[in-house]
């Protein structure tokens, strides 16, 4: 099943799960249907206050059920507005949104690297990748313990800023560290976080020769292609900038400039 589609849907629960780090659910056959990991929806979080009239993007995070998840932080109005939402309340969301991840090229290990809620589309890309027999590692970055959300993951090894728990330093080092002890499997990296961590991760894997799909964040607004406000620079040999929202959010590392 393709194709998009907006609908009011009911909340069913939104919870902190770390610090201001908040998990929703919401009812909607159609969008759970549809989705693919890596795609993403358009909450319209609040028809009426000015700030927050655009919609907010987010990652699809798990699909059970008719049942949607999303994984998201308190950064800003939208995001505080979401956080409060209740049982009952309704949201109306737009999509599955973009293109999924890549999950069918040649590999046998999928390695899952995720900073901050970039983790947030990993359980339902975990879900797929086993699903078609693939091994799944997953290294998460965050800054402190306490914002560490690992729920629905596979084989999992932290790294915080601050040394909390885990390797002290970036994912991406921990990475490092993880090829340097191990290595030797036909592995594809599949990122998803802050630009500066995806750039990084962009270097590592190229040394190594590890093929390399990021889902890129950047700031949004129709989502679909319309108003040119999410542009990234082309390093496919075409001229000029592609749409995170249209072409992405998934991109080949090798064909985006960051
Ligand atoms: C395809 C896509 C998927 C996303 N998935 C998730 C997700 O699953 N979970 C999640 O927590 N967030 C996700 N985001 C980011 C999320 O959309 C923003 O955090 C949200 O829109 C902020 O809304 P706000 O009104 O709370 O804050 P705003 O007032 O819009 O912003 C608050 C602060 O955050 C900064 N900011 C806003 N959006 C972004 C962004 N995209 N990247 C970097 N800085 C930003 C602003 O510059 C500002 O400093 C995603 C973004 C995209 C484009
Ligand atoms: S957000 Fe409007 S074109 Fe991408």
């Amino acid at each position: 099943m393709s194709g998009i589609v907006q609908r009011q849907c009911v909340v069913r629960s939104c919870e902190e799960t770390a610090e201001q780090t908040f998990l929703l659910t919401f009812d909607s056959r159609e969008i759970a249907a549809r989705a693919l990991p890596g795609q993403f929806v358009n909450v319209q979080v609040d028809g009426t206050t000015g700030s927050c009239l655009l919609r907010r993007p987010f990652s699809i995070s798990r699909i059970h059920g008719d049942i949607v998840e999303l994984l998201f932080n308190v950064v800003g109005p939208g995001t505080l507005i979401l956080s409060r939402k209740k049982r009952g309340d309704e949201i109306n969301v737009l999509g599955p949104l973009g293109h999924p991840f890549h999950l069918d090229s040649d590999y046998d290990t999928a390695l899952l690297v995720g900073g901050g809620l970039g983790v947030a589309p990993f359980p339902f890309l975990t879900t797929a990748l086993l699903a078609r027999g693939k091994r799944v590692r997953t290294f998460v970055g965050f800054r402190s313990k306490r914002q560490k959300c690992i729920a629905h993951m596979r084989n999992v090894r932290v790294a915080t800023d601050d040394g909390s728990e885990g390797f002290p330093g970036t994912v991406v080092q921990l990475l490092e560290k993880f090829f340097c002890d191990r290595g030797g499997e036909k592995a594809k990296i599949f990122a998803c976080g802050p630009t500066k961590m995806l750039k990084a991760l962009t270097e590592l894997a190229q040394q190594y020769s590890i093929c390399c799909e990021l889902s890129l964040e950047g700031q949004m607004a129709c989502g679909i292609g319309i108003c040119q406000g999410c542009p990234v620079e082309r390093a496919d040999g075409r001229p000029g900038y592609a749409l995170v929202c249209k072409d992405g959010p998934t991109f080949m590392a090798t064909d985006v400039k960051l």
